[in-house]
């Protein structure tokens, strides 16, 4: 069979020529979340530093200049709690971490311009100025406040720092904020018996005066600003909810002792961490241009600069990103991010991280069994521009780079490489045998260049695994394995396998910003220059190759396992808490309404059992009722009225299996007594279907 490969008119302008010779060079600082020093690396950190690093090394690649800045985020209570667990200071502690942390970065190709820490001297100045100047112009309040203190400890306690029983169902030793077993929500007060969880001692109520920013002086500039296409409308609809509910103060000060830096003329009063952890995003710049002749702090940061900033977040932190910071940004007369990118959450085989099912994998257990860039191509291949929370599934992880990677475009080079090699000295041809098909390579890189702008990573690996089974595919219909067999054939063969370095190398280059080391083992076999995305309209002819070596190895599924085997082990004693100083306040960032939770013993209460839905009929004057008659191996049968009138007629349901709820109290309603409930599924309507227990059930079995 031949394949018709679509013939292109002559492309006049790739993307990148329309930016080289219409647009100047844009000068791009970018920056990612500064992760809590207070605990290793995670598989859910990673989505957001490798889809940052993917985007910023793409704006390299592409010719931009593009600087990306990130820093630990030192200070807070429980950066200084976690140091005094291992005796040390919270300097010592940070430093650790500071130390495995760009180990973790650095194995993962996360490739910062500049990493420093909110603890630094750019930050306390930069932080002062900041807050001074917000006083100055009169947006900092200070009235007093009455929280819970730790007479031992000698400090006031967050919410989180509280514990005592429930106020609803009672059970020990729960948050002040939350309930976990009950799913209940209150403050601290409403706790019984509460104590502190830092010395256990009782806390006493106790007055403070507190400084506040004055958010609401810039109610009008939020709602404009969030709507100015800095950040998505999927965002901006939820910020709105709260912009009309009205905004208030934020609370920016903290009583000593806290781990941070001190309010200027205030003493004993320190700054709350999340004040002047963005302002790290700028400390870390500043500290960089001290370093570098072509940055310009004031260039990057004045009012109306012409250079963009970009910071890249999860749903968690949007409220700090998308409100506080913009505002304080405002009110200082600094200019504010030219785009604020959010992202979804993590969750491991379907479930959100949990240590005893191995799947709170940190930086380091992963690189210990497995290739960093398996995970980034993964994660390239699940990132969009929206806030959908992303799965990582270790058995599709597995699939995905095994055949796309190793399968479709290691293979490519592997399938030709052998024959320049043995036949033609290593030297490629000097003539390119198929130009509509590199022609519609080279074409299709605008594309990609958009989606990757776009941050569209998934859309972009798929129009790139679109590109190498054509090349698979030509290469299947022109067969140089039986050429090479072939008399006089020795041209043929030669342009083949020289067409075939060609694909291969386009690839590569698309796939440099996810890829970075296994490109660059692409260019020592291709025997050029580092590849910039430009290089992709060109063609290497007439040019001699190195030897060609394996660029991947396939994941193997045993290491896979033996990763979440680690994670078991290593895990056990380690927080999954949020630190306290960032409240759960992404619950509006949820899509579906969350049913409130209940506890196993709630859940063992259920009777399920299997009934024979002996008889089912119409019941006069209900619109969506049945009436059912229930086998359950009891010597009565039930009577249920089930709402499923609009997915099954009676007929259809005479005979049926089905689970229902037996230990429901009765229910009087206003066709007769409803004696339990059936189940089903589907969103409602005719999309409705009874649960069907096949293979072996009995009436009257209990489900499990
Ligand atoms: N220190 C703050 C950020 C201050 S920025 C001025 C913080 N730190 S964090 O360590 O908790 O999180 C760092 C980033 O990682 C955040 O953007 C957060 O959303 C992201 N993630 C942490 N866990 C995550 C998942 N399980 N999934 C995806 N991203 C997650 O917040
Ligand atoms: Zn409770």
């Amino acid at each position: 069979m031949l394949t018709i490969y679509r013939i292109l008119p002559p492309f006049p302008y790739s993307l990148f020529q329309q930016h080289s010779t219409r647009m100047s060079q844009r000068k791009i600082l970018v920056t990612s979340a500064l992760p809590y020093a207070n605990g290793p690396l995670h598989m859910g950190h990673l989505v957001e530093y490798i889809q940052t690093d993917i985007w910023v090394r793409f704006q390299k690649l592409f010719g931009n200049q593009c600087t990306y800045v990130c820093a630990d985020d030192a200070h807070g209570t429980a950066i200084s709690l976690h140091a005094e667990k291992q005796g040390i200071t919270p300097e010592e502690s940070v430093a650790l971490i500071n130390k495995e942390r760009i180990r973790d970065f650095g194995d993962f190709l996360v490739e910062f311009d500049n990493y420093h820490s909110t603890h630094s001297e750019e930050n306390r100045k930069l932080s002062e100025a900041i807050y001074l100047k917000l006083k100055e112009n009169g947006h900092i309040a200070s009235r007093n406040i009455t929280q819970a203190f730790d007479p031992e400890k000698q400090m006031f306690l967050a919410d989180r720092y509280i514990k005592g029983e429930c106020p609803k169902c009672g059970a020990d030793d729960q948050y002040g904020d939350n309930c976990e077993q009950c799913g209940a929500t209150y403050s601290p007060t409403d706790l019984k018996n509460p104590k502190s969880a830092i010395s256990g001692a009782v806390p006493v109520e106790k007055e403070s005066e507190h400084f506040f920013f004055k958010l609401s002086d810039f109610d009008g500039f939020l709602k404009e600003w969030t709507r100015s296409g800095s950040i998505s409308d999927e965002i901006a609809n939820k910020l709105a909810e709260w912009l009309d509910a009205g905004l208030q103060d934020w609370d920016i000060s903290r009583d000593a002792p806290y781990f941070g830096f001190e309010i200027p003329g205030e003493p004993g009063k320190f700054f709350y961490v999340w004040l002047d952890a963005p302002i790290g995003y700028m400390a870390s710049f500043e500290n960089l241009c001290q370093r570098r002749d072509d940055l310009n702090f004031d260039d990057y940061w004045k009012k109306d600069s012409d250079c963009e900033v970009h910071h890249f977040i999860g749903k968690d932190i949007v409220n700090f990103h998308c409100l506080f910071w913009p505002a304080m940004l405002e009110g200082t007369g600094y200019r504010t991010p030219t785009s604020v990118n959010v992202h979804g959450y993590l969750t491991v085989n379907g479930e959100k991280m949990s240590k005893s099912r191995g799947t709170f994998i940190t930086a380091r257990t992963y690189l210990e069994h497995l290739d960093p860039e398996y995970l980034r191509y993964y994660y390239a291949a699940k990132l969009s521009s929206r806030i959908d929370d992303l799965d990582l599934n270790t058995e599709d992880l597995v699939q995905r780079v095994n055949s796309d990677l190793v399968g479709k475009v290691v293979n490519i080079a592997s399938r030709n490489a052998g024959f320049i090699k043995k036949r033609f000295g290593g030297k490629l041809s000097a003539n390119n045998m198929i130009p509509e098909l590199t022609a519609d390579f080279q074409e299709t890189g605008s594309r990609i260049a958009e989606l990757y702008e776009g941050r569209e990573f998934g859309k972009a690996m798929r129009e790139i695994m679109a590109l190498a089974d054509k090349a698979n595919a030509w290469i299947d219909e022109v067969k140089p394995w039986v050429v090479a067999k072939e008399e006089g054939k020795d041209q043929e063969l030669h342009d083949i396998c020289s067409a075939g370095i060609n694909l291969f190398r386009l690839l590569m280059i698309y796939l440099k910003p996810v890829l970075p080391s296994m490109a660059t083992k692409a260019e020592a076999f291709l025997n050029v220059e580092p590849l910039a995305w430009a290089d992709s309209q060109t063609l290497l002819l007439d040019h001699e190759v190195n030897k060609f070596k394996p660029l991947m190895t396939r994941v193997e599924s045993d290491k896979v396992d033996a990763m979440i085997e680690a994670s078991k082990e290593v895990l056990a004693k380690m927080s999954e808490q949020k630190p306290a100083e960032t409240p759960a306040s992404n619950e509006w960032l949820e899509k579906e309404p969350v049913a409130e939770q209940i506890n196993f013993d709630d859940f063992a209460k259920v009777d399920l059992r299997i009934a024979r839905i002996a008889n089912a009929e119409h019941v006069e004057g209900a619109g969506k009722l049945l009436r059912l008659t229930l086998d359950i191996g009891e010597a009565e049968p039930r009577n249920v009225f089930a709402g499923i009138k609009s997915a099954y007629s009676p007929e259809a349901l005479v005979g049926k299996f089905t689970v229902m709820v037996a230990n429901l109290a009765p229910r009087k309603m206003k066709f007769g007594v409803s004696e339990g409930m059936v189940l089903a599924a589907g969103p409602g309507g005719k999309e409705l279907w009874i649960l069907e227990p096949h293979e072996g059930a009995q009436p009257g079995m209990r489900v499990m």
